[in-house]
């Protein structure tokens, strides 16, 4: 059979493994088939400046359309892969159409994790993952409206931040006891908490939301275990993602907190890979396996994936990191921090610009850096590079960081 690379997801994984595939004159067929009608688009700033009205939908495509016809990539949009035979090499569509693959690169992504509580199929209750999405949310964020979100991540305070700006009442309930807890220590998150109550959002947490309601099929009413009532004419839940791994399970593939692979992006069939949020993948800096929910994950991935397809061995071991924009803040995140024993922080939290140094016993694991691209860029190699820069050091505020780093990796 000629080769055929088949792709199944159209994100940001997808388009980066057709771009590796054709640089590297891949000159096969390839397929990219997936389930919402756009091409592959970025997905950030649809809590940000896409949902604030300043982007079209057109300026998020990672590429025009003609893009693809001109690489000779066939993308079929709004079609879902219903099953794949690993043995015969061969996918199902949902439409009944099969396709047979010579590699298969799984890039299904993730889904938004659902708040299965009464109340929950009420018109107005929003999640937050598509352009569809953030279409039937910017209509709702009209100056005077009120809104309630569900969980304080990055979509609850991207959004609570574009919307709080647009003059809608904000209010956002947040289960733990502070807000983006998954991913920065308590003294970065009361910093966030106290910006956003300055900007006029309400936010309580430790509150844990038991109930929607509201009359005529609409919500207007969100409920919570404590007995608090916070009227509202929109709601937005954003309380974490999903790998997208059914598809790969019903295959037999191992999944556990997404789909398993190897640090070559491959799963165990060897002509099926995975790429990007959906996949559960050794980090050999940190010596643990991680699921990452990010576009950098998803365009490393896929280049991984793309040359170990083409037979040409490639490793996955880049430092992790992740972004989020609220106000002017610029939250820029690098590194995992799980399990961290250490916080020096440096820099000048009232002027809103400093940066948090995670250590574990003694080695720098983490930074969140806000305002502060230099501490980013420079962490980035430090970590990368492993090299040794204590906390003591750290601590030293009236020594230049720049100095510091650029001595410990030696430039
Ligand atoms: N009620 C209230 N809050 C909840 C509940 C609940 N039942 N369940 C979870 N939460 C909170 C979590 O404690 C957390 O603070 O929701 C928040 C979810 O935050 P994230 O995990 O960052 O998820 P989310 O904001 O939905 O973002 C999902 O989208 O921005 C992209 O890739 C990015 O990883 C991110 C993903």
């Amino acid at each position: 059979m000629a080769d055929h690379f088949l792709i199944i997801g159209s994100g940001q994984a997808a388009a980066q493994a057709v771009q590796t595939l054709r640089q590297k004159k891949f000159s096969g067929r390839i397929t990219i088939i997936g389930e919402e009608t756009y091409p592959p688009y970025q997905r950030p700033p649809l809590s940000k400046k896409y949902l604030a009205g300043e982007l079209s939908a057109e300026r998020l495509y990672l590429k025009p359309i003609k893009h693809y016809k001109n690489k000779d990539v066939e993308l079929k949009l709004g079609e879902r892969v219903k099953l794949i035979d690993p043995q015969s090499s061969r996918v199902v569509l949902e439409n009944g159409q099969t396709m047979s693959f010579s590699r298969l690169l799984l890039a299904t992504g993730s889904h938004v994790r659902k708040l299965q509580i009464p109340g929950d199929n009420l018109d107005g209750i929003h999640y937050l993952r598509t352009i569809d999405d953030a279409d039937a949310i910017a209509g709702g964020l009209r100056p005077g409206s009120r809104l309630v979100i569900v969980g304080a991540g990055y979509i609850g305070l991207e959004v609570a931040a574009v919307a709080i700006k647009r003059g809608v009442d904000v209010t956002v309930v947040e289960a733990l006891d502070r807000v983006m807890a998954r991913v920065v220590s308590p003294e970065i998150s009361s910093f966030y908490m106290d910006y956003h109550k300055k900007a006029g959002v309400t936010i309580h947490c430790a509150t844990a939301v038991t109930r929607f309601a509201g009359e005529k099929n609409r919500v207007e009413r969100v409920e919570t275990e404590s007995g608090q009532h916070f009227p509202c004419d929109l709601v937005i839940v954003g309380i974490g993602v999903e790998p997208a791994a059914e598809l790969a399970e019903a295959t037999g593939l191992a999944c556990r907190n997404g789909i398993l692979v190897d640090e070559f992006a491959r799963t165990r069939h060897p002509d099926i890979f995975a790429a990007g949020d959906c996949t559960n993948h050794p980090n050999l800096q940190r010596s643990v396996r991680v699921r990452l929910e990010s576009v950098h994950n998803a365009i490393e991935q896929a280049k991984t994936a793309a040359s170990n397809m083409l037979g040409e061995p490639k490793t996955y071991d880049d430092v992790p990191w992740f972004w989020s924009d609220q106000y002017d803040l610029k939250l820029q995140i690098v590194g995992l921090s799980e399990g961290y024993d250490q916080v020096v922080i440096r820099g000048e939290p009232g002027e809103n610009s400093f940066a948090a140094f995670y250590f574990k016993t003694g080695t720098l694991i983490a930074i969140n850096a806000i305002n502060s691209p230099r501490e980013f860029m420079l962490g980035k190699k430090l970590i990368a590079a492993k090299k040794t820069l204590t906390p003591e050091d750290l601590a030293d505020q009236g020594i230049n960081f720049v100095d510091l780093a650029s001595k410990a990796i030696g430039q």
